[in-house]
């Protein structure tokens, strides 16, 4: 007698057929997790290292006000140092502030990490390298009228996926309008290097700048794909592997009750104990 071992019964492909639908959903869904999870994971890193440029920007910022500054002015007030000095090396937060950004991003660099975008972008700049672009300009209008507070977002820039924060920087003060209102209180060598017509003329209370940093997202991204795609490797070694024995298990006889072929073996009522040898042969 042959042994026909496929096609298998009626029921128990109706078992693998509706089995086999539903393994691909769950894995067709399980792989979107896969993806958003890690792609969110990888916004967030990127989040992370815009909030550490942000607050190793502020403690720059509080350094060179709270001690920095006021280091000179005491030189300056005890007659150590002349009146006119200015050197934004020494005495402007933001010349300072991004110039030890283009130093991270130099360590970054040879780190294998990618530059981070920094810019205090303002519309009426004392140094052109801190104009704001469209983007930034309208942005810091809308802050200026109270409409947005801050804002985080995944943008497309270049063809590349960048996430952008842009945040205000506190409002003018009058002592800000030593340097940004009328270019008759500024000290004569800022004037003498930067001239008199950017960066002054400035409203007090208004908010002059705003801090913008831009992370690129690809390599994170790159990082999150590969993660997903090996998680989503493995679930489908899992699910066939599972899917196969369920085969295996359904497919395994030609004589059907609705159980699994080794379930029917066990539940066949057992013959009697064959005989080794119930016939002499004949000589
Ligand atoms: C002692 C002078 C001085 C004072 C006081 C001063 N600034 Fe400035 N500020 C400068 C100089 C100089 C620059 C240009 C530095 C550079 O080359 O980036 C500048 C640049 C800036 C910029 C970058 C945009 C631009 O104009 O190029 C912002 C924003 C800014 N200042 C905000 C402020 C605020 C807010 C205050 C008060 C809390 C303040 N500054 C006080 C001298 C000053």
């Amino acid at each position: 007698m042959t042994h026909n071992w496929f096609p298998v019964l009626p029921k128990n492909r109706q078992v693998l057929l509706v089995l086999l639908p539903v393994f691909i959903v769950a894995y067709a869904v399980l792989v979107a997790i896969y993806h958003d999870k890690t792609e969110a994971y990888a916004v967030s890193e990127a989040q992370k290292a815009a909030l550490d440029v942000l607050l190793s920007h502020k403690a720059v910022h509080r350094y060179v006000v709270e001690t920095q500054r006021p280091e000179i002015y005491r030189l300056q007030g005890e007659g150590l140092l002349y009146k006119e000095y200015f050197s934004p090396k020494v005495m402007s937060f933001t010349f300072i502030a991004r110039s030890v950004k283009e130093l991270i991003n130099k360590e970054r660099e040879s780190a294998g990490l990618p530059p981070v975008y920094f810019k205090l972008a303002a519309d009426n700049p004392r140094n052109p390298i801190n104009q704001a672009d469209e983007y930034e300009s309208a942005l810091l209008a809308r802050m200026n009228r109270g409409e947005v507070k801050e804002i985080r977002e995944v943008v497309q820039q270049n063809g590349e996926p960048t996430l952008h924060v842009a945040v205000p920087i506190d409002r003018s003060s009058a002592g800000c309008l030593k340097c940004h209102g009328d270019p008759k209180d500024a000290p004569a060598e800022l004037v003498a290097r930067y001239g008199s017509e950017r960066g002054f003329h400035e409203s007090p209370n208004s908010i002059r700048a705003l801090i913008s940093i831009r992370v690129p997202l690809a390599p994170a991204l790159k990082e999150a794909n590969a993660i997903a795609d090996l998680l989503a490797f493995v679930t489908l070694l899992i699910m066939a592997t599972i899917y196969g024995l369920t085969y295996f298990l359904y497919s395994g006889s030609t004589a059907s009750n609705g159980l699994p072929s080794p379930v029917r073996a066990l539940s066949r009522p057992r013959k009697s104990t064959p005989r080794i040898c119930s016939t002499r042969p004949t000589s």
